[in-house]
């Protein structure tokens, strides 16, 4: 049987897959199983931040894999605390969690926001405000979360005590935050919702609003975290200091990994019993994470991405079908015109580069790391496709 039929037969199909199946990858290129090479320009939804199967990093994760592959998180692993020592060097935050997912990370952050407000105050100040268009991922709390209604649907009933705010108005916000609220969380960069980053204004009044009610200000950095707009976290970008970050995806290399830092003012309020995980914080993922941040946390590193997303929005920017170029760093999304974003995936494939949509907008997320000449022919072959 072939993969497609086996696919079909045997896996929940809650995917709308490409007609591709990918066997090998080395750095940005990947392979099919006919053995046709592509550019890609996704790295698996932002999780390969080194590209594909990175010597390095596939050096620590196998050394790792043959001298502690696993313990409980009762014991002490030294991979666990030099992941968390380098997050909390690297940034202004002052302690980690880690989980396995992004959903898991953000359960985490309402869990700690909810208790902040709990032990300060007592019940009834449990409401968190998030923003039309955000994605905060697929468990009951954080679909809950995720201000869509398109999600809101099927499984009933949600949990409680999430209220919406459309993204970057700040007097719906301000009306918003009343006695019951403790948390504002959103994306700097809303990814799912269509690489759009919210304003530099609202950001500001999300902070100071939060600040004068004692609110939690929690950004979900799942997607836009760890060197994908140009710092290591997004929030270094806007030179804010949020009250907890969430990351995932590029935070592996390519392994399931989720993080909740926190600061001075959140670091305290989780103790025995109150969270847990079997998986987070694995000795094999966390050897995987040590190498993503000793490379991307780098001056030189980030100046890079920041040049090669430039590049990317210089190059497309005047092509016949694209109305709008968006997002930040090597996270960008593509408003085309007179073509869909489906078309211009399609038409990319047929040509050798792969490539993502969000929403109605083509969207791109290559390795961090990507070969300057190969990220240069990607974007070739895409301006063919956006001007043809
Ligand atoms: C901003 C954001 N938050 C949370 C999630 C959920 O992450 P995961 O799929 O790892 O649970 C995603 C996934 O796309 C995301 O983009």
């Amino acid at each position: 049987m072939d993969i497609f039929n086996q696919d079909k037969n045997y896996i929940i199909n809650t995917y709308k897959r490409f007609n591709l199946a990918l066997t090998k990858g080395k750095g940005c290129l990947v392979a099919d199983q006919d053995g046709k090479e592509y550019i890609d320009l996704t790295s698996g939804i932002g999780v390969n931040s080194l590209g594909f199967c990175n010597d390095d990093w596939c050096d620590a994760v196998c050394n790792q894999a043959k001298t502690l592959n696993h313990t409980s998180n009762l014991y002490y692993t030294l991979p666990q605390v030099d992941a968390a020592k380098k997050l909390v060097d690297k940034t202004d935050y002052s302690k980690v969690f880690f989980c396995n997912s992004g959903a898991e990370a953000n359960e985490c952050a309402i869990k700690i926001a909810r208790k902040y407000s709990f032990d300060k105050y007592g019940q009834g100040r449990s409401t968190i405000i998030t923003l039309t268009d955000s994605f905060h991922g697929r468990t009951m709390t954080t679909l809950t979360a995720t201000g869509q209604d398109v999600f809101h649907n099927f499984f009933f009933p949600f949990a409680q005590g999430f209220k919406y705010c459309k993204a970057n108005d700040g007097k719906m916000l301000a009306d918003m935050l009343t006695d019951d609220v403790c948390a504002v969380m959103f994306e700097f960069v809303q990814g799912e919702g269509g690489v759009k980053s919210l304003d530099q204004k609202f950001i500001k009044d999300i902070f100071d609003l939060c600040k004068d009610k004692d609110i939690l200000v929690i950004a979900d950095e799942v997607q836009s975290g760890i060197g994908r707009t140009g710092r290591l976290l997004t929030s270094q970008v806007f030179d804010v200091l949020p009250d907890i970050t969430t990351l995932a995806k590029g935070l592996g290399g390519g392994l399931p990994v989720g993080a909740v830092l926190v600061n001075d003012k959140t670091k305290d309020v989780m103790g025995y019993s109150h969270h847990g995980t079997t998986f987070g914080g694995n000795p094999i993922v966390c050897a995987g994470v040590n190498v993503v941040l000793d490379k991307v946390a780098d001056e030189n590193f980030l100046a890079d991405v920041r040049a090669k997303g430039d590049f990317i929005r210089e190059s497309i920017k005047d092509c016949k079908h694209v109305e709008e170029v968006t997002g930040l760093g090597l996270m960008v999304g593509i408003k085309v015109k007179d073509i869909t974003a489906g078309e211009v995936v399609a038409k990319g494939i047929e040509k050798g580069v792969i490539m993502l949509t969000a929403k109605d907008r083509v969207r791109l997320l290559p390795p961090l790391n990507i070969d300057k000449d190969l990220l240069a022919k990607a974007i070739d072959t895409l301006k063919q496709i956006l001007d043809e």
